[in-house]
């Protein structure tokens, strides 16, 4: 099954949005969550927006029967990971849980493909792979840093589990995406970003902070040695990050690929500071954010930004949203969710 995608954590929130462009495209979507930290609704949003509802099965990725009846019972040709624990902080205080967690699910995943002959993976991998980069933008080649939190380790070794897992196999093709900063939400509001508890993450802390929710924002660092003093980040919408894995798909079902192994930086190319972003939500929604600044935040790198060269050459994508829009469509998602 060519245009049949099985696609693991596809509740959440780039998973949700994937799957909209997945059937867009025309592809038939097979959700797999175990709902940990996500919701079914997004199931919901998916479906009023392409007027079709995925398959859904609440399953867990690390439960390897309940693995292996899925791929018992549908045929599909590829799988896209996405299952997977995201809080840095979360991951230094708990670590066994993120190993057991991203790792264990991979491993399952990749040796379920294996003995059913299945083809093609994308995986979800993440900018934090190159931690405190010497040179900027960080290319593909830019050598990884050791990483700095059990979150990023994970990522950086489920890469390698991956290359290995397609040296070893040669029916296998895999393409791992970096992610720069995801942000933003679904134009129509009806799905996005569901953080539970406090946000870690700026775009949703900010949306909070004008929602009433939180007091204030804090600016976490205004004495970096960038141009205001703030971090730099490559904010990608999720909307575009969600088609760059649409053409990874195709490219690996048409057999495009290159090594059988590909890694891409997905982000915008360019460095957006949190002063900026700031600036650029308050513009964008008309309105005035509380904010102050802050001491550095423990972990953070000063600046990080993609050289998207090989993601624009090779897969014929590019980041197309305007970040006005997509600060836009992360307020509205926001307002959506208080209705
Ligand atoms: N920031 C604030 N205040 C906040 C939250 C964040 O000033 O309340 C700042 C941070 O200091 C940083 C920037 O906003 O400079 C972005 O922070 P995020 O937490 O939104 O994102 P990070 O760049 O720290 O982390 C993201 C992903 C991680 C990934 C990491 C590195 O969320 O999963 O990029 O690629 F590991």
């Amino acid at each position: 099954m060519h245009n049949r995608v099985l696609v693991t954590g596809g509740a959440g929130y780039i998973g949700s949005h994937t799957t909209v462009e997945l059937i867009n495209a025309g592809y038939e979507v097979i959700v797999v969550d175990n709902l940990s930290n996500s919701d079914r609704g997004a199931l919901e949003g998916v479906r009023q927006i392409t007027g079709v509802e995925p398959k859904f099965i609440e399953a867990d990725c690390c439960d390897r029967d309940a693995m292996r009846r899925v791929f018992e019972e549908y045929e599909f040709d590829s799988v896209i990971h996405f299952a997977a624990y995201k809080a840095v902080g979360e991951s230094v205080a708990e670590p066994a849980k993120y190993y057991r967690n991203n790792i264990l699910s991979f491993v399952t995943i990749l040796e379920l493909m294996c003995e059913f002959g299945r083809k093609n993976i994308l995986f979800s991998s993440s900018a934090t792979v190159y931690g405190d980069a010497d040179v900027l933008p960080v290319t593909e080649l830019t050598p990884r840093k050791p990483a700095t939190s059990p979150y990023g380790n994970t990522k950086q070794m489920a890469e390698d589990i991956l290359r290995d897992m397609v040296a070893a196999n040669e029916h296998l093709s895999g393409i791992a995406l970096r992610y720069f900063n995801p942000i933003g939400a679904h134009p129509s509001a009806l799905i996005g970003e569901l953080p539970r508890g406090v946000p870690n993450n700026l775009v949703p802390y900010i949306t909070q902070t004008a929602a009433g929710i939180r007091e204030c924002l804090s600016i976490f660092g205004d004495d970096y040695d960038t141009p205001d003093g703030s971090c730099l980040r490559d904010y990608i919408d999720v909307v575009d990050l969600a088609k760059a894995h649409v053409v990874a798909i195709q490219r690996l079902v048409d057999g495009r690929n290159k090594h059988r192994y590909e890694i891409f930086n997905v982000g915008t190319g360019r460095p957006v500071s949190v002063f900026e972003l700031v600036r650029g939500f308050e513009e964008a929604n008309s309105l005035k954010l509380n904010y102050k600044v802050a001491p550095r935040r423990a972990g953070d790198v000063m600046a990080v930004w993609a050289d998207t060269r090989l993601a624009n050459e090779e897969l014929g994508w590019r980041a197309e949203r305007e970040l006005y829009d997509t600060l836009r469509a992360a307020w509205e998602w926001e307002k959506h969710l208080r209705q």
